[in-house]
């Protein structure tokens, strides 16, 4: 590793501690913005939030509203004929269940190895923090950044973002930027440097089957009607076939095809099947016929059940045929893809292969777009030097599972272009029992951030 500025370096070392302390308690806040009891938590994050901004000495900090849990707004804007940055962040966590299979209490962080555990380490206070203490070291040692910087962290990414896209809305001015600096994402298998380059959408809904008015006794009744959880298991396995294709009608037609450069790209990756087979402990890796394991979790489309619930789940046996039956599904969108189009074509396809026994009802529970950020930004090639310069290797260029709806919602209703940042180490059990963040890609990441900065400003046209 290399050092971005001597005197940045003899801050980070000389502030060690203090920084890691700070890092603790923010991870000791409770922001589960999907509960609603930690409402509360979600708004002391973003005071404590606020307050730790502020006390590194960026300016017109504020605890913003949104209609549901704050958002965190803080800019630093004297880098006079230098560009603009803004950069985002949640501050916001997913809940902690099961709580049995966690090895510490997901709020009582402890380091370990070389590793921090707590819900939150990794997605996204890392990323939070890593903003903050680079900023921090700037200031600190150099009285200035090298760009002008805005800083957005929200409250309710890990909820779909409800309140967000309207006030990004009304606050399209103040939010002029060169780049926006998407900061939740991470490294590739092995802890290697990566870039996002795509993200995919979402698209979310319930299904619920409603049989008889009541739960009714299975012997009287079986036979003489449909089953509520049989008509659900019928449905969902229809959405599918062997071939792992999704047998919804017109779900692929606005589906951007891969180019033979961007399955070249993918091939090129060094990516172990066999390990990511036996770290996930699965007797074999499945999926959509055709495509590579790595092609078919960041650039096609999926639909996958999220929970099941209905009838009797006590001990022993009940023998009924139960009144209702629901699930969760998900579908993982690609460039192209409408989560709106998606969810009508879903709902459509539902009620028309619905048994006739039971009444069915689809409702949405939101969706994000997908997003692909292009490689040759100027920000993008000075966030690949940075990495470069930090880690003594070229960053991987990779295409994410996973989804960060604001990503399009900065491109679309903001106007500006995405490069995607972020530490997170791959395998870091991000909305899983045991979330982890490596202390040392919270180190590099701030001086890889610092170093970005410098390369932005001095190369960012
Ligand atoms: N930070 C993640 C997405 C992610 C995961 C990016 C791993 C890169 C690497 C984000 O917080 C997330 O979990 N998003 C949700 C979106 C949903 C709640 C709308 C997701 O992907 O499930
Ligand atoms: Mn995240
Ligand atoms: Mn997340």
């Amino acid at each position: 590793m290399t050092i971005p500025t001597a005197d940045v370096e003899a801050y980070l070392a000389a502030t060690a501690a203090r920084r890691l302390e700070r890092f603790l308690a923010f991870l000791r806040i409770p922001s589960i913005s999907g509960i609603p009891e930690h409402a509360a938590d979600c708004r002391r994050a973003a005071e404590q939030l606020a307050r730790d901004l502020g006390a590194v000495g960026l300016e017109n900090v504020e605890v913003s509203e949104t209609g549901g849990h704050p958002l965190v707004y803080a800019d630093w804007l004297h880098a006079d004929g230098a560009p603009t940055v803004l950069l985002y962040g949640h501050y916001d966590v997913q809940p902690v269940d099961p709580l049995d299979e966690w090895e510490a209490t997901p709020f009582e962080p402890i380091v370990r190895d070389g590793r921090v555990l707590a819900r939150g380490a990794s997605d996204d206070k890392s990323n939070i923090s890593i903003a903050l203490a680079a900023a921090e070291a700037l200031l600190a040692t150099r009285g200035a950044l090298p760009v002008n910087l805005k800083l957005v962290f929200e409250g309710e990414e890990e909820s779909s973002s409800v309140h967000l896209d309207a006030w990004l809305e009304a606050n399209v001015a103040r939010l002029a930027a060169d780049v926006a600096l998407v900061a939740d994402a991470g490294f590739f298998e092995g802890n290697l440097p990566a870039i996002t380059v795509g993200l995919r959408g979402i698209c979310a809904a319930e299904i619920h089957v409603r049989g008889p008015f009541q739960d009714v006794h299975s012997g009287v009744h079986g036979g003489a009607i449909e089953n509520p959880i049989n008509a659900l298991a019928a449905i969902i396995a229809a959405l599918k076939g062997p071939d792992g294709r999704i047998r919804i009608p017109g779900f692929y037609d606005d589906v951007v095809a891969l180019s033979e450069a961007d399955r070249a790209a993918f091939s090129t990756l060094p990516f172990d099947e066999e390990e990511y087979r036996a770290e996930l402990d699965v007797p074999a890796l499945a999926g959509e016929t055709g495509w590579t394991t790595l092609e078919r979790r960041g650039a096609r489309p999926t639909l996958d059940v999220n929970g099941i619930w209905g009838g009797f789940q006590g001990q022993g046996s009940k023998t009924i045929i139960p009144g209702r039956a629901s699930a969760k599904v998900t579908c993982r969108l690609v460039a192209g893809q409408d989560p709106d189009r998606v969810f009508t074509l879903l709902r459509d396809h539902v009620l028309a292969i619905t048994p006739p026994g039971v009444r069915v009802d689809v409702v949405s529970l939101g969706g994000g777009r997908p997003t692909l950020t292009p490689m040759d930004h100027p920000a993008t090639r000075a966030y690949a030097r940075a990495l470069e310069a930090t880690f003594g290797r070229a960053p991987l260029y990779v295409r994410e599972g996973g989804s960060v709806p604001v990503a399009a919602s900065l491109e679309s209703i903001v106007g500006l272009p995405v490069t995607v940042m972020g530490f997170m180490p791959p395998n870091g059990n991000f909305h899983a029992p045991n979330e982890w963040m490596d202390l040392a890609n919270l180190e590099t990441g701030i001086r890889a951030l610092v170093r970005f900065f410098d390369e932005f400003a001095a190369d960012g046209a």
